[in-house]
């Protein structure tokens, strides 16, 4: 059995930017307090027209043209969002629809912030099933739908963008080498968006105060970097691959200071995390396959070098996976 590799990768985000000196107007905060607690300078936000099936479609050509395929070499089309256009259908046959692509089936996967990670994974299980078949991995999100703009724990903290991968099956021994993933239900109150009230008014919920993201943001933060730490080191012990022997870590980005907390655990140099939350913010499941796209155009990735990706968030959810790139 082949393993599935990643063939090419790919970005889409919304031309405006929000800085942190735009919130000191909005809300009452300021560019020093944001920038020391989270390492956010600036993020995306959509305007009409810009919907996550937008930004993903956007994503997704992108990968498709680094991977050097077209959209009729689909199987298949995943997205990993928590801020779908819509209920029904899926975000990932909106993003078919964008691309024009017949002939694949498609589908989402709601993981929040772990959503790239959870959906690589299924669709390498496809690959190694068959390693004839293509997959595009999407990471998409609008989190500025469903921020609490009048709420400042929340609304400084997250940005709109998707990332995208192509995967494929591999010749020879780079690709996805090992994961760990996993979800703790029992928390979620930690950090939720509720849904819209129910129209059946049996169902309604009494406390009912607007489908926001809501976050206990220091307790989050404990966990993030305690459970991440541990889903690195358990793939780097099913790999049998040695921190130092990474070239790069991508984690999701969240917050520096979560960053720093995982690279100094884990003891590596800065040079070997990747870091783009000053300009993007935390765009949930977009936040890894951007930042792949974006270190792959800077050329931070060569054939064979170890590539880890490692996640957190509502759920809770959380995993790490090892790739060969
Ligand atoms: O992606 C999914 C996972 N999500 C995360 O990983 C997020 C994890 N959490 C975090 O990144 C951090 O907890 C935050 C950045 C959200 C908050 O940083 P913190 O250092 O944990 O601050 P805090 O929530 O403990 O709040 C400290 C103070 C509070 O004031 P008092 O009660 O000490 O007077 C807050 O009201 O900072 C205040 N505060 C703000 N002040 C200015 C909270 N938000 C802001 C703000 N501007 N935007």
């Amino acid at each position: 059995m082949s393993r599935a590799m990643i063939l090419g990768t790919g970005r889409g985000v919304p031309a405006g930017i929000l800085t942190n000196y735009d919130l000191e107007k909005m809300v009452d905060t300021s560019d020093e307090w944001i920038t020391t607690r989270t390492g956010i300078k600036e993020r995306r936000k959509a305007v009409a027209g810009e919907e996550t099936s937008y930004l993903a479609a956007e994503a997704g050509r992108d990968a498709l043209s680094d991977a050097g395929l077209g959209v009729d070499d689909l199987d298949m089309i995943i997205v990993a969002t928590v801020t779908a256009d819509m209920i029904m259908p899926s975000c990932a046959c909106l993003v078919q629809k964008h691309l024009g692509a017949h002939g694949c089936f498609a589908f989402d996967v709601n993981a929040a912030c772990s959503g790239f990670l959870y959906a690589c994974s299924i669709a390498e299980k496809y690959i190694r099933a068959d390693s004839s078949q293509k997959i595009l991995v999407v990471g998409a999100e609008t989190m500025s739908s469903r921020v609490d703009w009048q709420d400042r724990n929340t609304c400084v903290i997250f940005g709109d963008g998707a990332g995208a991968v192509v995967l494929g099956g591999s010749v020879d021994d780079r690709g996805f080498v090992a994961e760990k993933m996993y979800s703790d239900g029992g928390l979620y109150e930690l950090l939720y968006i509720d849904n819209a009230q129910s129209m059946n008014t049996d169902l309604q919920n009494p406390d009912y105060d607007g489908s926001y993201v809501r976050m206990a943001g220091r307790e989050v933060f404990k966990h993030a970097v305690r459970a991440m730490a541990q889903a690195v080191d358990e793939v780097l012990v099913k790999a049998g691959v040695s921190p130092e022997a990474l070239t790069l870590v991508i984690p999701h980005q969240a917050n520096i200071r979560i960053v720093n907390k995982l690279r100094t655990t884990l003891g590596l140099s800065s040079e070997k995390v990747y870091v783009n939350v000053d300009k993007y913010g935390n765009t949930s499941a977009a936040s890894i396959p951007l930042a792949l796209a974006e270190a792959s155009r800077e050329g931070r990735l060569q054939p064979g070098d170890y590539v880890l990706f490692c996640a957190f968030g509502g759920g809770f959810t959380w995993g790490a996976q090892l790739v060969r790139w």
